[in-house]
Parts: structure tokens; sequence; C-alpha cells
């Protein structure tokens, strides 16, 4: 017989196939619309394979729902939407898809960076309303770019990424990680600093550190109030990561300038938050992956996890050998 598998949002039909193969498979069909969460209790309590999304809170009260299930394959890099030490407790793999979006995302960041500084997406609405008289010297000015200091808060794959491409641009990079990485120091020219003096001293902080309970609010008002007045905030990694009340106050009293940020600590974003009312924040759904390419990628190497595990072997990214 063959194992039984969730997937929780409709995926292009060559990776449903391959999952086909060897298994049986059923799957939420919406494509904008989440899985409910009795959907997802009652089919937990079934399956051996589970397929899901950041969007799907996998915690302790799910897994304690689950029979049989041998496996949880997040269709991201980022698994702090599942709860890893109940799932390694219940002996239940879980694995992501590190390292195939890492150039797209680092692009997106990129590009917020450069659309937050440049106000692009205000300069545009301005064309767009019919506000564009005249060229004025003093028009839509914004923060250069090249030449500028660059922060890098969490130096892994996508924060390399980020430091390459701000090379391009001229930019002195500084970084703050957890663990020093003299080899993308000696290979990138990039400089450590602690987070005090990164804040100080840059023009533009990026983050790209996973959200764990360490990273949860590790940019809040003290440390907004260390930045620069003309300083550019880009949050791709996850919301929780800025406390956004202290967020939203420094960059309404003017402590920093802009902010680009494609993650939010509740998603959707409610329309009605205060952060989406102001004019120097350019907001994104979170879409930081998404290439075709990069999107199929994942897909891929999320069904690949999955069928690995179900067939007994060691998927190629699990995240918690603990299991074992
Ligand atoms: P990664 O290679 O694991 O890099 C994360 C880096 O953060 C590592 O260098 C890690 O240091 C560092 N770090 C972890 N905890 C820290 C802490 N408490 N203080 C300082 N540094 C810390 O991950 P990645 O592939 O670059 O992805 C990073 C994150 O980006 C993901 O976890 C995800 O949340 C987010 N992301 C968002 C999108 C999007 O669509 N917006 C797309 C992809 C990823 P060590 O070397 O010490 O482990
Ligand atoms: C996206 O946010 C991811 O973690 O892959």
């Amino acid at each position: 017989m063959k194992p039984k598998v969730f997937v929780t949002r409709k995926l292009p039909i060559e990776i449903i196939e391959k999952i086909k193969e060897v298994c049986d498979v059923s799957m939420w069909e919406e494509e904008e619309i989440p899985v409910p969460r009795n959907v997802l209790e009652s089919q937990i309590q079934e399956v051996d394979g589970l397929f899901c999304l950041l969007t799907e809170t996998i915690d302790k009260s799910l897994l304690d729902k689950a029979k049989n299930l041998k496996i949880i394959s997040n269709m991201a890099v980022g698994y702090n939407n599942i709860d890893v030490e109940a799932a390694t407790q219940r002996k239940i793999m879980v694995t992501n898809t590190p390292g195939v979006l890492t150039e797209t995302t680092a692009d997106l960041t990129f590009a917020l960076l450069l659309a937050t500084a440049r106000r692009l997406i205000e300069a545009s609405e301005y064309l767009r309303q019919g506000k564009w008289k005249t060229w004025s010297p003093m028009q839509l000015i914004g923060q250069d770019v090249f030449g500028a200091t660059l922060g890098i808060i969490g130096m892994g794959r996508i924060g390399e990424a980020v430091a390459r491409r701000a090379k391009g641009f001229d930019m002195k990079v500084l970084y703050y990680n957890r663990n020093r990485k003299p080899k993308a120091e000696q290979s990138l020219g990039v400089e450590y600093a602690d987070l005090p003096e990164l804040l100080q001293t840059s023009d533009f902080v990026c983050i790209l550190t996973p959200y764990t309970p360490e990273t949860r609010n590790l940019i809040g008002e003290k440390e907004l109030k260390l930045m620069k007045k003309t300083a550019v905030l880009i949050n791709t990694a996850r919301g929780g990561i800025v406390d956004e009340e202290a967020l939203f106050q420094a960059l309404k009293k003017g402590e920093i300038w802009g902010a680009g940020l494609d993650v939010f600590e509740k998603e959707p974003v409610p329309v009605d938050h205060p952060l989406l009312t102001l004019p120097n924040v350019v907001a994104l759904p979170h879409i930081g992956s998404a290439s075709k390419k990069t999107r199929l990628r994942m897909a891929n190497i999320a069904a690949e996890n999955l069928i690995q595990g179900l067939q007994g072997k060691t998927p190629n990214n699990l995240v918690n050998p603990g299991i074992y």
C-alpha cells in the first residue's frame, strides 16, 4: 500500500504527478485560500506525510492529532511555522528547501532596497495620479545606494548573495552574525561589526536571519534609535524579527528615513496596518522567492524530501537529525 500524503495547497501538476508515483495523495485544491485548520486537523490524523507551506502553523496541538505522521515537508527555507522540537519528540522528520531560492530572494532584497532608497513606488504613483507637472531639483529625492554602507544582519546563504550584489554597487559591507564568517570576510571583503556598531554606521540595514526565539524583536526601539536618521531598513526575513510598533514610531518621527518590508508579523498584513499609512514604507506581500523557476525548484525539492522520508531514507534537507 502506498503511503498517504496531504498537500496543503494546489501545486503544479508535474509536482503532484511526481508525488503520486509513490504516494496516495490528497490535496487542498485552492491556490489563493489557505487550508482551513479543521481540514488540516482531520487530514493529519490520516496521513504518513504532510507537504505544507509557510502559511500553515504546525504546532503541538496539531501534531498530537497525528497518528502515523513520519514527515513534514515545508516548501520554504524558513521553518518557524513548525514546532520542530515537538516534531522531534514525536520522531517526525521536518525538511525545508534551502539554497534553491537564495539568488531569487537576494534579487528581491536588492530590488526592495533600491525601490525604497529611490522612492520608486511613490514616484510611480505620483506620475499616475497626474501630479507630475515639471522636472524639479528637489522633487522625489532619495538616498544614494552606490558607495553607501550596507549592514547585513544574518550572513548566511541569502546574506552572502546580497553582499555580492552590494559589491557591484561599490558599497562597503558590514555584517553581524551569531558566528563570525572568516570565509565570507576573505572572499567577499565584508567586515564583521557587533550589532550596535553596524546599526550606527550603516546607511542600509538588511535583516536576513531566521525567525527564532533569539531573533524575535531583535530590532526594537533601542536598536532603531541607534540607526542614522537617513538610514533605510530592509526586512526580507520574517516579520517578528522587527518590533513593528517601534518601527512605525521610528519612521513617523523621522528617526530613520525609510523601510522596505517583504514580511510582516501577521500575514497577510491587514490593509489598515499603521505601517501601510506611511509614505516612507515600501511593502510587498512576501514575494522573496517568487520567480517561476525558483518556485518550481522549491516544490520539486520539497517533493523529493517527502518521498525520501517516506521511503525510509534520510531526506536531503532534514532539519531535525535529532529524531535518530
Ligand atoms: P541561512 O543560510 O541559515 O542564514 C541565516 C544566517 O543567520 C546564518 O548565518 C545564521 O548564523 C544567522 N543567525 C541565526 N540566528 C542568529 C542570531 N540569533 N543572531 C545573528 N545571526 C543569526 O538562511 P538563508 O537561506 O540565508 O535564509 C534566511 C532567512 O530568510 C530564512 O530563515 C527565512 O526566514 C528568510 N527568507 C525569506 C524569504 C522571503 O520570501 N522573504 C525567502 C527566503 C528566506 P550561523 O551561521 O551561526 O547559523
Ligand atoms: C520564504 O519565506 C522561505 O522561507 O522560503
